[in-house]
């Protein structure tokens, strides 16, 4: 019966010895695809939706990921494109893996998404600048 135990908990801890390295693999955003994307949309369906989730409505459980939608503080476009570059508490920051111009998208759309209509655009030259 001990002996079969021990095997169990050798299992448990192989498993979680997986789970920790896949984790860590996803930890290393180089080269995944989701950072080559150009355009705003993808970019957000890539990186952003899995927590501020697809409708921008964001989610509160095991975290508070803020709604991005109908968000008065995406009025001024320096703060989103902060955000992004440089993250924020629970929000990594994602200026390592993002081009000017990626950024420059993302926060386009945002900003003009999800019941946002701020007209003006932030542009590749504006990213450049917070970083
Ligand atoms: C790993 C989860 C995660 C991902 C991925 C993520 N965010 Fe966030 N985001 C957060 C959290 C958590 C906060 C709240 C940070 C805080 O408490 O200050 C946040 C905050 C924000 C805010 C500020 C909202 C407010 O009301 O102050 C903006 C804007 C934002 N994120 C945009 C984005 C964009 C654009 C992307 C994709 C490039 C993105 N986030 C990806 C978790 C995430």
């Amino acid at each position: 019966m001990r002996f079969v135990s021990a095997i169990a908990v050798l299992a448990l801890a192989t498993g979680m010895m997986q789970v920790a390295a896949a984790q860590a693999d996803e930890g290393a955003f180089g080269s995944e695809e989701r950072f080559m994307a150009r355009d705003g949309a993808a970019l957000y369906r890539g990186i952003c939706q899995s927590c501020h989730m697809p409708d921008g409505r964001g989610a509160a459980g095991a975290g508070r990921y803020p709604p991005l939608a109908g968000n008065e503080r995406l009025e001024t476009a320096g703060y989103p494109v902060f955000i992004v570059v440089n993250g924020q508490k629970g929000m990594p920051g994602f200026g390592a893996w993002l081009d000017d111009a990626q950024v420059a998208a993302v926060v386009n759309y945002v900003r003009s998404h999800f019941g946002n209509a701020y007209a003006d655009t932030v542009s590749p030259d504006d990213v450049a600048a917070v970083r």
